[in-house]
Parts: structure tokens; C-alpha cells; sequence
């Protein structure tokens, strides 16, 4: 087992990279490694007792990779495992609901809040729940919006087809009259350039990453585990579906050039 030095991401495929990129940018000293899990993409239609399966051995995995800390890239992980896995493992781990519940909460000043999130997300009803408890008397409208994951992982974000999606998921939101949208998914910052055309300036969109990862560099500071002194960590990407298209999908998405991709088959697909 490696020294646990790294910060471990994960998600069903390329979504996590999102928040990667807040890694990146927030704490660009720490190491990280990164699993996909693009044999099993999307997440959004599994079931709780599949995608508790799938968080269970990715964290297996990052840890004996050498993972300190946790941050669920997937607000699906998020919203079904996390609890679960926190009892599970000893490593310290934070997901994506309550910072970004909390920071929409900050934003809206109508107290009209629009969540567009995957099935499974809108189902376990994390953010109505997380929503409401930061923010009394708030209206919460989510949105399941299931042509979206499989749409980026084709490579397909600024298409005709991608506008239609978001224009048919969007318009009960815009109707219910919200000053604020809650990209529930990490896959749907790569839409932000569409989903401003559509809404216009007046809708505050916020992404859950920036809370998050400033959540995760608070808390790993508290436990002593933040990586202060700078250095040029090497990062790596794992996937459990094709390494190559991910790969080259991802330096199209986020213009960066990827380390070599692994693939590496945790469970049967
Ligand atoms: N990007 C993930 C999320 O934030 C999973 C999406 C999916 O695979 O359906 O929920």
C-alpha cells in the first residue's frame, strides 16, 4: 500500500473532472488521483444498491492507491453513498450536496431554487433536503435531466441536440420563476456556455465544486493533512472503461493533456 499523500476524486466518467479542475485551481500543491468509472456511466439510472456497490470499490481502490482524503466528484455518489461509505471507511471523505446546497442558499434572493440533477440524485431528494435545512421557507424545483450525462460522454456538449435537451429541462424552472439554478451534476458545467444562452443573465447559476473543494481544503487543514509546502504533484487518472477515448475527450472538454490513463476493471460491467 502506497503512503496516503493524494487526494481521491471519483465519478462515472469525465463529470469529476469539473471538480478536479477546482483542485487544480483551489489547492494546486496536493496530488490527485482520479477514477471514472465509465464502464458503469451513466449513474443517474442505477440503482442505490448498484451505486452503493460502485462507491464501495472505488474507495477501496483509491485508498490502497494512497488516497488521504476523499472528495465524491459525483453528486449521484454523493446523494446515495456517502453516508454509508463514511461509515464504511476510516479514510475522511466530503460530498457535494451540503456545500452546494449551502452556497445556493447564499445566492438566491427570491428563495425560488432550481436543482437539475440526474434520476437517481432527484430521488433521494439530498437537495431538497440540504436546500431547506440551509435555507427555512426556501422552493426547491428539481429537474432529472437523463439525456445530459450520456450526451457529454459521447463528446456531444455544444450540438443542436444538447440545446433541445436543456430548453425541454429548463422551461418548468424558468416557468416556476427561479433566480438561482444548482447544476446538480458534474457533468453539466460543460453545458454552462448553453445553459446562459438560455436563461440569460438573471438566473445565478452555481456549481457545486467551488464550495466543495474550499469545504475539503478547510477540513484537511483542521486534520493536518493539507499539503502547504508547494510542489509539482504528479496526478493519476484511472478509468474502468475505454482509457484512450476518455482521454482524449477530456483534453477536449478541460484543454488539459491528461496523464497516461489507466484502465482498471473493479467489477464486472
Ligand atoms: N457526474 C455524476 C453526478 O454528478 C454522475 C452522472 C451519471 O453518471 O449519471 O451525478
Amino acid at each position: 500500500m502506497k503512503k496516503a499523500r493524494a487526494i481521491g476524486l471519483f465519478d462515472s466518467g469525465l463529470g469529476g473532472l469539473t471538480v478536479a479542475e477546482e483542485v487544480f485551481r483551489q489547492i494546486p500543491g496536493e496530488e490527485v488521483i482520479y477514477f471514472g468509472d465509465t464502464a458503469h456511466v451513466p449513474y443517474g439510472s442505477k440503482t442505490e444498491q448498484e451505486l452503493i456497490g460502485f462507491a464501495h470499490a472505488i474507495l477501496g481502490f483509491l485508498v490502497a492507491q494512497g488516497a488521504k482524503y476523499i472528495i465524491f466528484a459525483c453528486n449521484t455518489s454523493s446523494s446515495v453513498s456517502l453516508g454509508i461509505m463514511r461509515r464504511r471507511y476510516r479514510v475522511p471523505m466530503i460530498g457535494l450536496v451540503e456545500p452546494g446546497a449551502a452556497a445556493a442558499a447564499r445566492v438566491t434572493k427570491n428563495r425560488r431554487i432550481g436543482v437539475i440533477a440526474t434520476e437517481a440524485t432527484v430521488r433521494s431528494g439530498a437537495y431538497r433536503r440540504a436546500i431547506q435545512a440551509a435555507c427555512p421557507g426556501v422552493r426547491v424545483y428539481c429537474q432529472a435531466a437523463p439525456l445530459l450525462v450520456p450526451l457529454v460522454e459521447a463528446g456531444k456538449v455544444a450540438t443542436p441536440e444538447a440545446e433541445a435537451a436543456l430548453r425541454t429541462y429548463l422551461a418548468p424552472l424558468q416557468a416556476a420563476g427561479i433566480d438561482t439554478l444548482l447544476l446538480g451534476c458534474t457533468h453539466y458545467p460543460f453545458f454552462i456556455p448553453l445553459i446562459k444562452k438560455i436563461l440569460g443573465p438573471d438566473i445565478a447559476l452555481v456549481d457545486p465544486a467551488t464550495a466543495t473543494v474550499a469545504a475539503a481544503r478547510q477540513d484537511m487543514e483542521r486534520r493536518g493533512i493539507l499539503e502547504n509546502s508547494p510542489s509539482n504533484p504528479s496526478h493519476r487518472f484511472f478509468v474502468s472503461g475505454d482509457a484512450v477515448q476518455f482521454a482524449a475527450l477530456a483534453k477536449n472538454f478541460t484543454n488539459r493533456e491528461l496523464p497516461l490513463v489507466r484502465q482498471v476493471c473493479l467489477l464486472e460491467a
